[in-house]
């Protein structure tokens, strides 16, 4: 069992996988992991699409990147607005944070099951919603390639600022 530290320093942004797929009880897991996020006021706004093989192709038209059609899934985190919190005093829709948590639930699960994932917010997100039929109030937000890391992958440097560069 790794702590939470060593966890948080194995999952890296993965661009490059294998053609194994990923078990069902691995997306089970995860998803279990999912979950648990907390959410504003609980309200819970995700909505997850695990896309079948045949509907890869639409999201690759969103998300052009060539590594990313290596990936053997794809879910594609979106936020019910009409479910999300919104701040009383100023109106501020916290969709976005509570999806922001289980997105990365979901890539910390994967991580420790030794599996790989990136965050995609660079898509195409009006064609998203066109392609996969959603409705005005389920926002796409995030896509989540997951999978096996490939051998020849190589991820990017690693760069994070120091601790006592975060205080204000
Ligand atoms: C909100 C968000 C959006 C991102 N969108 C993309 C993306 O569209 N394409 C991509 O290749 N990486 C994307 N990334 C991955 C970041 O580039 C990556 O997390 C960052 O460079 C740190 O590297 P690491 O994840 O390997 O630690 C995104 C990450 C976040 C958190």
């Amino acid at each position: 069992m790794k702590n939470f530290k060593e966890l948080c320093q194995m999952r890296r942004s993965v661009r490059g996988y294998t053609g194994q797929p990923v078990s069902d009880d691995d997306v089970q897991y995860i998803m279990e992991c999912v979950r648990l996020a907390p959410s504003a006021v609980n309200r819970q706004p995700w909505r997850f699409l695990r896309l079948k093989p045949e509907q890869l192709p639409l999201a690759q038209q969103c998300y052009k990147n060539p590594w990313f059609q290596t990936a053997p899934e794809c879910f594609i985190v979106c936020c019910d607005h009409s479910e999300s919190w919104h701040r009383p005093q100023d109106g501020k829709d916290h969709g976005d944070v509570d999806i922001a948590i289980c997105a990365e639930h979901f890539c910390l699960a994967a991580a420790e099951r030794g599996l790989a994932t990136c965050w995609v917010c660079n898509f195409d997100a009006a064609l998203c919603r066109r392609l996969f039929h959603l409705p005005d109030a389920l926002e796409p937000v995030v896509f989540l390639p997951l999978g096996h890391e490939a051998a020849d992958h190589q991820p990017r440097p690693f760069s994070r600022k120091d601790v006592e560069d975060l205080w204000l």
